[in-house]
């Protein structure tokens, strides 16, 4: 049987968590590696659900002891970090899956208007996979390197893609209104995320400055081959995790509900975490802990209204990162995910 050994980079953050969670049940892999600045404790004492699952000791990122230790790496850093440690990764001849957003934006200009810090990579940014599987598999079976995409921008490309690519909708008039919850924001504490300041409240963030707006913008328009143009709404809710995007698209004349639904089941018939919610609506409770998408589409007074739910932190990080792993190994994109 094929075995895989991982090392996980930024081990002490919640992406980093799941990511381990998954791992630990996989048929074919082998955590080998934490890397972290941290390493006075093990990862048990930070994260006690690990306690009797995982003896691994902490370690500095260092690239001699992971090429030796390890086959494949997965990024659980923030932006500007993570491009700062993919190249000896892959000088080191590593597969690798990053979880931050440094190789999303496949223009260095764009990356640096968005994330405002210039892109230290560009020579890798060419060559990272965009990892959402359902429109690149292909790609991503032979790639070295995946980028994996944003929570937000998984469940909005999931949303509207077949919609764009079956020329159903019009294409400069798309809503999207998102809400996530507070795991979208990661481990390290700021004060805008503090229990007090985030719970019983329900408020829309960013809107027009929201980083992953142009992303779902450069997805949507590699998909459909059209430029896009689009609102992107987002919200924090008080709860751990999960995302749900409702969304408005404006239906092209005499496009009718059967159409929209034949183009979802075209785009997503033998995609094993797509999940149509034909006669009824998705919620984040159902895709909580799963590495599910649960899409429904309406038609109410002229438009298209779709709603599309994941686990930001299992098919927006984690389980995404763990389906484009088992792609670029060769194994069932199932493995140790259902
Ligand atoms: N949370 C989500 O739902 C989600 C979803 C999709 C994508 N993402 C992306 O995934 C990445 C990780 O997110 P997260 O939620 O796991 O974040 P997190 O909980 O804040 O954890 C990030 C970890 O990275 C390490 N780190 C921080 N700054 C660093 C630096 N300058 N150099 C090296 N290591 C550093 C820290 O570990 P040490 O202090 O131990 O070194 C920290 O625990 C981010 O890029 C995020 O945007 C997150």
């Amino acid at each position: 049987m094929k075995h895989i050994r991982v090392a996980i980079i930024g081990a002490t953050g919640y992406t980093s968590l799941e990511t381990i969670r998954w791992l630990l049940k996989h048929p074919n892999v082998t955590i080998t590696y934490l890397a972290s600045r941290k390493q006075e404790q093990p990862i048990s004492e930070l994260f006690p659900e690990l306690l009797g699952r995982i003896q691994l000791p902490i370690a500095p990122f260092d690239i001699d002891a992971i090429k030796k230790a390890a086959d494949a790496a997965f990024l659980c850093l923030p932006h500007v970090a993570a491009m700062e440690h993919v190249p000896p990764l892959l000088d080191a001849g590593l597969k690798v899956i990053d979880l931050s957003a440094d190789y999303r934006l496949k223009d260095a200009a764009s990356y640096e208007k968005w994330y405002k810090h210039a892109h230290s990579d560009v020579k890798n940014l060419s060559a990272a996979v965009y990892g959402l599987p359902e429109f690149f598999a292909a790609e991503i079976k032979n790639a070295r390197f995946v980028s994996n995409p944003g929570c937000y921008p998984t469940a909005a490309a999931l949303g509207i893609a077949p919609l764009l690519q079956a020329g159903l909708v019009e294409t400069s008039d798309i809503i999207i209104n998102a809400a996530s919850g507070i795991s979208g924001a990661g481990r390290t504490p700021s004060p805008q995320h503090h229990f007090p300041e985030r719970n019983e409240t329900y408020e829309p963030y960013a809107i027009g400055s929201h980083r992953h707006a142009p992303e779902i913008q450069q997805t949507l328009e590699t998909i459909s081959g059209n430029p896009v143009q689009l609102l992107f709404v987002p919200h924090l809710i008080p709860m751990d995790r999960g995302i749900l995007e409702t969304i408005y698209l404006k239906p092209r004349s005499a496009v009718t509900l059967d159409d929209a639904i034949n183009a979802y089941e075209r785009a997503y018939s033998g995609k094993p975490f797509v999940r149509l919610r034909l006669n009824n609506l998705p919620g984040t409770k159902y895709v909580a802990n799963t590495n599910f998408a649960d899409i429904a589409v309406k038609l109410y007074n002229g438009r298209f209204v779709v709603v599309s739910a994941i686990d930001n932190m299992v098919k927006g990080a984690a389980g995404q990162a763990i389906e484009n792993m088992n792609l670029m190994f060769g194994l069932p994109e199932t493995a140790g995910l259902l």
